[in-house]
């Protein structure tokens, strides 16, 4: 696997690349989550395409008083991850080469980016898009994978391709959890021990909520009670959002009519967690249920 760091070098690798192309964006302190998207990106090019993946702890996503500083900064593992997953290159460029110090352009999202983390993170779905975009302009992959775990930001992402004509098929993979339920993510190491312990509530309440629908339960309002009087019962925990929004246009609709998602930010003392889930129509659950 080669690892680049300039834009001169990445352009030269990407010049020699064989297509199609499939690039994987992170922020590293890479887990199997990460791993996931890899091994996805790999099934949809072959051995004869190119897997890239970026390691970048992006600084214009993060907010003044966030934990850009102390975000995990773990690039010897991380390679070795990317390594063992295949990757044909990981670019890890500084802060530097990707934002000039009189930058002055931002690729900002005006609709999905207004709810949910937008809400709570003021500037972060922007940051998120410029540097997306950056990312794509230098790479021009044919694939981009994002997980499901951020699904705000896939549907800003998806959104932000269509606007601007970008021609690259963004890919969706599946949430990976641990055994016991709790969404995969760097921020998990924030965790203290009784924060670890209680942090699987999250995911046994948006479950439980899918359940309410699954067993007819259509009001968004019951709904969203259900998962809100889960998730405040959650040990040292506060709730930042929980709310069910159409799975594409973020909307809140008063009642479950089309694919929907429980969306949930959760605050411990050590860190703020994000998690998502399917809830689905009637209907569907009928269709999904039969043979
Ligand atoms: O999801 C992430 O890790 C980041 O938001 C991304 C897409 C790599 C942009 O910095």
């Amino acid at each position: 696997m080669k690892q680049i760091h300039t834009i001169p070098a990445l352009r030269a690798f990407r010049k020699q690349a064989s297509h199609p192309i499939a690039f994987v964006p992170t922020m590293g302190a890479l887990h199997i989550g990460h791993a996931a998207l890899l091994d996805h990106a790999r099934k949809l090019v072959g051995n004869r395409g190119t897997v890239i993946v970026s390691i970048f702890v992006n600084p214009t996503q993060f907010g003044p008083n966030e934990d850009y500083l102390k975000y995990p900064r773990t690039p010897d593992e991380d390679l070795a991850l990317c390594r063992q997953h295949h990757a044909d290159a990981a670019f890890l460029p500084d802060v530097a080469s990707i934002y000039e110090p009189d930058a002055s352009t931002y690729v900002e999202e005006t609709s999905l980016s207004a709810g949910f983390c937008g809400a709570s993170r003021p500037g972060h779905f922007r940051g998120v898009a410029t540097v997306v975009v950056k990312l794509f302009n230098l790479i021009q992959p044919d694939f981009a994978i994002f997980g499901e775990k951020d699904w705000q930001q896939l549907t800003i992402i998806r959104r932000v391709v269509r606007d601007l004509f970008l021609p690259i098929r963004i890919e969706a993979v599946p949430t990976v959890r641990e055994p016991d339920g709790l969404a995969c993510s760097s921020r998990n190491r924030y965790l203290s021990p009784s924060e670890r312990a209680a942090a699987p509530a999250i995911y046994k309440a948006l479950s439980e909520t899918a359940a309410l629908a699954a067993n007819g339960e259509t009001s968004t309002a019951i709904l969203r009670n259900h998962l809100l009087n889960l998730l405040n019962a959650i040990p040292n925990a506060s709730t930042d959002y929980a709310e069910i929004a159409d799975e594409q246009t973020l909307q809140v609709p008063d009642h479950i009519l089309r694919p929907a998602r429980a969306l949930v930010a959760v605050r411990f003392p050590s860190a703020r967690l994000i998690d998502n889930f399917p809830i689905l129509p009637p209907q569907s659950h009928s269709r999904h249920s039969s043979p």
